[in-house]
């Protein structure tokens, strides 16, 4: 089954995503569909068709560590999904691998699974280090983890010049990147991220080594995403 997961990234008032909930209601899909709401709205979802996601996570558990959200308070609220490493948190927050690693440890204590987030910089790509720059972000996100807990990694390749850009790597490119995760990743999903939508889903779909879809901008357009759906599952 297709995973398609919803970034809404830091977006909706209370009374949009409201409306936007209704919307989503009406979507209709054979892929698993994960929501990743603002922290704010996720005790207002009440959708049955669609699984529950955060978009980021504490390193620390409940505690003095103020305006942080612990594993276990999104556990509480039904949260089974949390997107971590996020290009944008290691951007402007500056998270590091070593942390998104202890965040991923965290999740699993709570058995939340992880959408660990990797991708390489347009610099980094023209320098030939994507495969490094993935490999790396791999091996330090799940440092320490059980073979297990290892497999059950959802991976989001995410080159980064291709988020909220509009430009896709070919498939040559995306299916070179997901034969080397998989190789050391053997068992986990794999989704694409950066600009997916309902036009280049088209193309995208021929490119059997992708699980599913990580999906930002578009995921704040149910009438969109229902087309994008109609033609992934066709
Ligand atoms: P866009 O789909 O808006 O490019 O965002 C992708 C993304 O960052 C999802 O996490």
């Amino acid at each position: 089954m297709m995973i398609v997961a919803l970034n809404n990234k830091c977006n909706l008032t209370k009374k949009e995503f409201r409306e936007y909930q209704i919307k989503l209601q009406e979507v209709k899909t054979t892929s698993k569909l994960i929501l990743c709401p603002s922290f704010l709205y996720l005790d207002q979802f009440n959708l049955t068709n669609i699984k529950l996601g955060a978009q980021n996570v504490s390193t620390t558990d409940c505690g003095a560590y103020t305006g942080e959200v612990s594993a276990k308070q999104l556990k509480e609220e039904n949260v089974d999904y949390c997107i971590v490493g996020h290009s944008e948190r290691r951007e402007y927050q500056q998270e590091k691998n070593e942390e998104i690693n202890e965040k991923i440890k965290r999740l699993f204590s709570y058995q939340i699974t992880p959408i660990l987030c990797v991708g390489e910089k347009r610099s980094e790509r023209e320098e030939g280090l994507e495969k490094q720059v993935v490999l790396k972000e791999l091996t330090m996100a799940t440092k320490d983890l059980t073979e297990e807990e290892k497999g059950k990694v959802i991976i989001a390749y995410e080159p980064i010049w291709s988020i909220g850009t509009g430009l896709i790597p070919t498939a040559e490119q995306i299916i070179e990147i997901i034969h080397t995760i998989k190789e050391m990743f053997p068992q986990n999903k794999v989704l694409y991220g950066g600009s997916a939508n309902e036009e280049n889903i088209d193309t995208l779909k021929e490119i059997s080594e992708i699980d599913g879809y990580l999906l930002g901008g578009l995921s704040l357009k149910p009438e969109k995403l229902q087309i994008f759906l109609e033609k992934l599952e066709k």
